[in-house]
Formats: C-alpha cells, structure tokens, sequence
C-alpha cells in the first residue's frame, strides 16, 4: 500500500485509535505491505501537515511500536517513510517562519517564502534521519522508506533546478547526492546494515511540460541516482515522478488554522485582583499577519469581573465569566481542570520539563521566572445590533491589536499529554477541531495593557465563514444559549 497521508495521528504524531484502526482495516484485507504516509523527523521545519506520524522523539517509540504490532497480527509488513516537505511545506504551520531548502527558490504552487538551510541545519537533519530510522527499528518496524520524490527536501538537493548552492552540497552531480548518502551512511550506522532501507525517487521532473528550460532531473539523472542510491546500499527503490509544479494536482495556499488553548493564572494584574482564564485561539495568518486570534475567553477568580470591565481585551471577544479553574501540581505532572456552570469544558494533563515542540518557547519570548516581555494580540471587535427588521447584524467590526506587557513569576515548560475540549450548551467549543498542540507551562505572570489600536475594519459576515465554518454559534457574543 503506497504511502498516503492520512491526517488521522494524533495531536502529538502518535499513531492513536483512529490511525490504528485504519492501518489494521487494510492489513485484515490483506495488504503485503503498509506504508503509513509521511512522517516527521524533524519538529521545526519540517512538518508536512496537520496530524501527522511524527518519529521526531523517544516519546514516539511505543506509538510506532503499537502501529507495527498492529499490522504484524495479520502477516502484514510496514516500512516508515521518512520525510521532510523542504519548500514544498506551509510557513504556518512551521510558527510563520519561511520554509527551508536547498536554496532560496520558490515553489510556484506553495509559494511559501523559502530559505537555503544552514550547514549546521544540514548537519543536524543528517543526525535526524538517522534517529527517526532508529526509533522505527527500536519499535519493530519492518523498514524505512526516504522521501526523495514528489519535489520534498531530499528531491530540493537531488535537483539542480531547485539546489544553486554552491557549497559542497550543490553545484556537481556528486555534491548534489551529499545529503542524501549522508542519511544513507547515518542510518546505516545505527541500524546495521540488515535493517530494511529504500528510497522514493522522483525519476523524471518533467519540467519541459511547464516551459522550463534550465538544468532539471531528467530519465538519465533519474537512473543515475538510483544506481548511486544502490551503490550506497540502499535495498529498494520506490519509483516516482516530478514535483508539485509538474503534479497534475490543484494544491491551493491556504492560510491554516490551528486552534489553541491556553490557561493562565494572572497574578496582580495592573487593573484587577487575581484572576484565572483560559483562552481558546485560533493561530493563523490574516491577510500576511500571523498571530493568535482569540475566540472564546473563560475567565474565573476573584478579580475575573474586574478584568472583563476593564481590560485584557477591551470587549473584543466574548468573555465568559464564573468559570471555575483547578490547578493542581503534584511533582511533575500537573492537571488543569475548568469548570463552568457545571460542565466540564477544560480538562488538560500536563509533564513539566520539556515542550511538545521546540517553537514553543520563541512564540511565548523565551518566558523565565523574574522575565519581562512585551506582546501582542490580535482581536476582531464585534458588535451586533438589530436593524430595523429586528435582525441582528453585526456593525463596527474590525481588527484591533493591543499592546500587553507581561512580567513571569513563575515559567516551567510543559508538554502537554491528555487535552480535552468539551462542549456544553454555554460554550460550544467542544466542536472546534484542535489541530496541534505546541506546548504549554505552569506559568504565573501579570499583565499590564499599554496600547490598543485599530488596524482595519473587517467585513464580518465574510470573516466568520473563514474562522469558523461549522462552529459559529450565537453564544459566542454573548447570548447565553439558554433559553
Ligand atoms: C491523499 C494522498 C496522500 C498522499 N500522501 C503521500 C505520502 O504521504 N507519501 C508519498 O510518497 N506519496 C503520497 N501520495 C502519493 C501516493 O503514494 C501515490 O503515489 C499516488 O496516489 C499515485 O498512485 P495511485 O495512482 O495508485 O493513486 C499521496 C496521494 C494521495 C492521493
């Protein structure tokens, strides 16, 4: 079964109920061989889509372990493909940052800004592979698979269309083939030379068919990769063809939204006592600007009422009071539990030590106890009124940034293991699909709100299909649901 990205992992690249279910389904009919899809090996340029097979950490050892066990019930086998998108990714969905490659040459159908990658970059990917195949031999993986087709990373280097460094990886056929026979030799130094290795390679890139006229892979350079590949000790090859710009496909930019959820407890905040809140955003670019846009706000503790008359957001967003916040820390681990008009809308598990992704601490500036750091945040100020039919609509609504100096008291980063969103009849939030997880801290901070300005006016009929197709419900301005 050829490799086909599945979106169905789970929020931290583990394979979960619904991927196994997939998997054994196919092996049960009868399929020789599973090839998943796509899968992350490095966590910071390199993600290819949303819920997706990650083998970036030990921590994915035993969810790679449980897909294999799966299939082998059956007789099936199952190779990883090992992957990395290059240019061929989505800025967003790597914090905003441009995408890396090669060189710094565009892909005219993802039209992601695109960087050359560093040498130490190089270096450190090399390593990277060579770990991720590991982890797929540690956890009983018959083999893996290096994604050197389809225009991704590996293709990028392969390619003098797409690589003009000048460096030893680029220029000649030999350095052009470097990173590749790198992660060859790395993986063969760490799973021996027995353990099951192969390459999906884009033979032809077909580029005549889009007018170009510069140096590309074609057939030759096709065969002579592969017998290099070959003579580098590689056991199969998996054949393929051409690159998004040549793939008979419609593969729109998108800017992705990927909903996130924080809970603070705000320490003397400058305008109101203590208070707890819980934020559920949404991380996207709006016309070129990426940032977290607020949906829904809970807020709870003594100086909650405080805050929703006066500050945080200036009215933006809709606040929802009287939620009930538990914080409890034993150790390392710590739960997070919210509470509202008895429904249980937050339940989060948290172990204390690391991030579930390395960005993490560059979105939230580098937080330390003792830290002072200055943000934004972006709201869309509603405000609803009925017309003279007695209709609601919305009138004045645009795009505010406010400008928040925090001061941390306390900041120790957390990866989050068990995250649950629920709906209840007040706070319907159980319906917006979370689509990653970067990480979360047992943090105390006070704020202090120093501007707040009004970049635009927004069409708000138009911008409530983009933010929230199927979830848009009245309660969020305001309307309590209950009637
Ligand atoms: C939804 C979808 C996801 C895919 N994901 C991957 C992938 O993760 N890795 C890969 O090498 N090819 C991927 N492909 C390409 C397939 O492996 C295969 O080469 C392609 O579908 C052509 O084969 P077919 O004509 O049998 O569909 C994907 C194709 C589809 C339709």
């Amino acid at each position: 079964m050829t490799p086909m990205g599945t979106n169905l992992a789970e929020l931290d690249g583990t394979a979960g109920p619904a991927m196994l279910a997939y998997f054994e389904a196919r092996a049960k009919g009868g399929c020789g061989l599973i090839m998943p899809e796509i899968c992350k090996v490095n966590e910071k340029t390199g993600v290819g889509m949303f819920r997706q097979l990650a083998a970036t950490s030990d921590r994915h050892i035993p969810s790679l372990a449980r897909l294999a066990s799966t299939v082998h019930k059956y007789g099936s086998k199952i190779f990883i493909q090992l992957h990395h998108p290059g240019r061929e990714g989505v800025s967003t969905l790597i914090g905003g940052q441009p995408c890396v490659s090669a060189s710094d040459r565009m892909c005219n159908v993802s039209k992601q800004e695109t960087r050359p990658m560093t040498l130490d970059e190089i270096h450190e990917l090399v390593e990277q592979f060579g770990d991720a195949a590991l982890r797929c031999k540690k956890a009983g993986i018959d083999g893996v698979e290096l994604h050197c087709a389809h225009g991704y990373l590996l293709q990028q280097f392969l390619s003098p269309y797409t690589n003009k460094r000048t460096d030893e990886y680029g220029g000649s056929f030999e350095n052009r083939m470097r990173l590749v026979l790198e992660i060859i030799e790395d993986i063969r130094k760490k799973c021996g030379k027995d353990y099951v290795l192969g390459c999906r390679v884009s033979v032809d890139e077909f580029l005549n068919t889009i007018g170009v006229t510069e140096e590309y892979i074609h057939i030759q350079d096709g065969i002579r990769i592969v017998k290099t590949m070959e003579a580098a000790g590689i056991d199969f090859v998996d054949v393929s063809c051409a690159l998004y710009e040549t793939c008979l496909m419609a593969v729109e930019t998108f800017s992705v939204p990927v909903v996130t959820l924080s809970v603070c407890h705000i320490k003397d905040p400058t305008f109101a006592d203590n208070y707890y809140e819980t934020i559920l955003g949404i991380y996207c670019t709006y016309k070129g600007q990426l940032g977290m846009y607020p949906i829904s706000l809970l807020l709870g503790g003594q100086g909650a009422e405080m805050a929703t008359q006066l500050g945080r957001d200036n009215s933006a967003i809709p606040k929802k009071l009287d939620a009930e916040f538990v914080i409890r820390k034993n150790g390392t681990k710590v739960e997070v539990g919210v509470v509202r008009r008895g429904a249980q809308i937050v339940k989060i598990e948290m172990e204390l030590g690391s991030y579930n992704h390395p960005l993490t601490h560059v979105l939230f500036q580098a937080p330390a106890p003792g830290k002072k750091t200055a943000g934004s945040g972006y709201y869309f100020h509603f405000d609803r009124l009925p017309d003279e039919n007695g209709v609601w609509r919305f009138t004045n609504t645009c795009l505010i940034r406010n400008i928040v100096n925090y001061t941390y008291d306390a900041w120790t980063p957390g990866y989050i293991t068990k995250l649950e969103i629920n709906s209840s009849k007040d706070d319907p939030w159980g319906c917006i699909p979370v689509q990653t997880i970067v990480g979360g801290a047992y943090a105390e901070n006070n704020l202090l709100i120093t501007a707040l300005q009004k970049l635009e006016d927004v069409d708000a009929d138009k911008l409530m299909k983009k933010i929230l197709p199927a979830w848009y419900d009245k309660t969020t301005f305001m309307e309590t649901g209950r009637k």
